[in-house]
Formats: C-alpha cells, sequence, structure tokens
C-alpha cells in the first residue's frame, strides 16, 4: 500500500516508516523543508519498500492535500510535542489546524481508505488514583499544558469527523520511551541521559506521579495493527506499564548495576528549577527540560489499560523493565551514557 506519514522526521514517525518500510509498505514521509531528516532511510530505498518525500507544513492545506494523493492509508502523527513554548498559539495552529487540514485532505482524496491518528494520553486527562480505559472523557476543568489543551481539542475533532464519516481510527500512546531520535518527545531518554551525567542526582520528586510508559516499537506495532485492524471510530489506548519516574530511575540502577539516588528533590524545588528554565529560555530560545507545566504533569497520575487494544489489535506491550534495559544499552552505545 502506498502511506503518508505526517511527522515522519520525528521520533515516532521516524521509527513508523521504518517499519512500514519493513513491511514492503511505499511510504510518502510528509517532511519541512527544515526538517532533519537523518531518521529516515534513503529515499527510493531504505529497508524492503521505497521511501519518497513529501515537503510541507501541516498548516499549509494544499501541501497536505497534495501529500495525500494516490495514497491508501494515512498516518497523522504531527504535532509540536513540547510541554512549553514561547507562543503557546502555536499548539492549537499545528495541532488542531493540522488534523483539521488532514480530515479535510482525507475527505477530498478518495484513494484514501483509512486515517490513523496518533493523539495522546493527556486527551483522556488525568487518572489521579484509578487506572482509566477509552471510555474517560478529558472533563476539561484544567489543563496542566497548552500542549493537552490542543490534544483535547483535536480530540473532539477526530471524533466528530469519525461520527460523520471519516474513516478514521484515534491511538493515544502513553510516554513513549526507547531508541529513536532525541527530541523533546523523547523525554524518558532525555531525562536518563541528565541523571547519569550527574546534573539529575536525585529522584524527581517522591515517586506520587504515575504515567504509562509505552516503548516506541510496540506503539509502532500498534499503529500498524490500527491500520490493518481497528475499527473506524474507535479509540485505541497504546499504553504500557503505569509507574513513576521514580520507578524508571531505580529500575536503571538495577539494570545498570549502579547506584540509586539517594535523595528526593522536593517538588517545588523543581518548580523554582522550571520557572528560572522558562526564563532562561525566553532569553536564549533554547526550550527548557523542565518548566512549570511540566512540572503540573508530575503532580497528577496518568495510568491507563491498554486491555481493548490487546484484545481487538493484538497490541503487546513489553515490560518497563525490558524496555528500559533496551535503552541504556542504546544510549551507552551511543556515547551518551556511561556505566
Ligand atoms: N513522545 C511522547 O511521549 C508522546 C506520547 C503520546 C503521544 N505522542 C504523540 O505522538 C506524535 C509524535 O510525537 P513525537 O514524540 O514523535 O514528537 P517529535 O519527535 O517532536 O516529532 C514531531 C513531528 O511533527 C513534525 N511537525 C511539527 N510541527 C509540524 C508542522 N507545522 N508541519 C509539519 N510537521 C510538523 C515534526 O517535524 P520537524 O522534524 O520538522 O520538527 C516532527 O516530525 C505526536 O502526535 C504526539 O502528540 C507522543
Amino acid at each position: 500500500m502506498k502511506v503518508l506519514v505526517t511527522g515522519a522526521s520525528g521520533y515516532l514517525g521516524g521509527r513508523l516508516c521504518h517499519a512500514l518500510l519493513r513491511h514492503g509498505h511505499v511510504v510518502r514521509a510528509f517532511v519541512r523543508r527544515s526538517s532533519d531528516i537523518s531518521c529516515l532511510p534513503p529515499v527510493g530505498g531504505g529497508d524492503d519498500g521505497a521511501l519518497e518525500l513529501a515537503y510541507g507544513d501541516v498548516t499549509e492545506y494544499r501541501a497536505v492535500l497534495a501529500a495525500c494523493d494516490g495514497c491508501q492509508v494515512v498516518f497523522h502523527v504531527a504535532a509540536l510535542v513540547e510541554p512549553w513554548l514561547a507562543d503557546p498559539s502555536r499548539f492549537l495552529s499545528v495541532n488542531v489546524g493540522g488534523l483539521k487540514n488532514v480530515l479535510q485532505a482525507v475527505k477530498e482524496t478518495k484513494t484514501v481508505e483509512k486515517l490513523i491518528y496518533t493523539s495522546s494520553f493527556f486527551a483522556l486527562g488525568s487518572t489521579d488514583g484509578y487506572v482509566a480505559d477509552e471510555s474517560q472523557i478529558h472533563p476539561e476543568k484544567f489543563f496542566c499544558t497548552e500542549y493537552e489543551r490542543s490534544k483535547v481539542v483535536a480530540d473532539k475533532i477526530a471524533l466528530q469527523a469519525a461520527v460523520e464519516g471519516s474513516p478514521i481510527v484515534v491511538v493515544y500512546p502513553g510516554v513513549i520511551y526507547g531508541p529513536g531520535k532525541v527530541t523533546a518527545g523523547n523525554i524518558v531518554a532525555r531525562m536518563l541521559i541528565e541523571r547519569f551525567n550527574g546534573r539529575l542526582p536525585g529522584y524527581v520528586g517522591y515517586g506520587n506521579d504515575k504515567c504509562s510508559f509505552s516503548h516506541v516499537d510496540d506503539v509502532v506495532e500498534g499503529q500498524m495493527a490500527a491500520m490493518n485492524k481497528g475499527r473506524l471510530g474507535e479509540r485505541y489506548l497504546l499504553t504500557g506499564e503505569n509507574a513513576s519516574f521514580k520507578l524508571v530511575f531505580d529500575l536503571a540502577a538495577v539494570i545498570t548495576g549502579t547506584k540509586k539516588p539517594w535523595f528526593n528533590i522536593p517538588m517545588w524545588v523543581i518548580d523554582v528549577y522550571g520557572w528560572a528554565s522558562v526564563l532562561f529560555a525566553r532569553i536564549t530560545g533554547n526550550l527548557p527540560l523542565i518548566s512549570p507545566p511540566a512540572v503540573q504533569v508530575l503532580r497528577h497520575q496518568w495510568a491507563y489499560s491498554c486491555e481493548k487494544a490487546k484484545v481487538e489489535l493484538g497490541y503487546n506491550p513489553r515490560s518497563l523493565k525490558e524496555g528500559l534495559a533496551e535503552v541504556l544499552a542504546w544510549l551507552k552505545t551511543l556515547g551518551s551514557i556511561h556505566y
């Protein structure tokens, strides 16, 4: 099949392109002229299928429409994935405006049979004290980040489009981790690099946070299963083990035979650090690793069940320990961490 992937130059989109090519599909990667496409195989070749490029921005309708031409499947993966941006209006224009353009282009392109839209666990909302499934609707009372707000707005548009007949399947990964491009979306790799280079000596908070950790290759398998088996208009959580970042650091210490952190950094200290980082970011233009909205995320729990995807898609996420062992070995090979 000919498959369009938006966000192909990103962490998840890049891995998805490789997997689709391995399965013999022709992949059209939608990238910007400014995109770093080093994570993609060479144009025309690559693994088993063939890769072609389509240039454009998801906010430009004509470019999206042209990219859809002749494709049977569209994976809309592109998004601005940051907890904080100096100009927060960009989240809505890219994450919501981009989806609207993709939906319209899919409608106009007669060859497209299925659209797999990559949403996020944030679109379902926090789950303080319980584990949620696909039936949870975001209460929209409070958003930790403008990114979360944009994913919620986009989710409603995606589900409404399904009601109106769009051939859409929506997938919701958890916190994605695993080998691949170290973008803002690869937060676990970035935190492990900080931890193993001595810049993050303690635990972040007291381990009351909870996230669902999804290995990037499990998410890719889930996206492809959604293409093959996903029912139109359905939501599928592609999540994994529900755990705290404290457990991530503990497992990393056990796997590498290194010492666990011996103290907890209180959230208020991380908050102060976040405010300082944002101030610094406003001056330098370099985006912060920790910001006050990111701290808000850590003050909540985001635990989900992927039972529906297991049953319907054959989704089979690996354990966090297994996934982390792979990430740590990969970061060591890159020379990003030493142990
Ligand atoms: N990372 C996670 O933990 C996580 C968790 C749940 C859901 N998700 C979702 O998964 C998807 C991929 O995330 P990721 O972690 O792979 O993020 P990423 O590494 O930051 O990749 C984002 C991709 O979107 C592209 N993009 C951004 N703005 C664009 C625009 N205006 N026009 C065209 N392309 C644009 C980027 O292109 P450039 O290379 O040119 O910047 C990049 O290819 C997103 O939809 C995200 O919401 C991620």
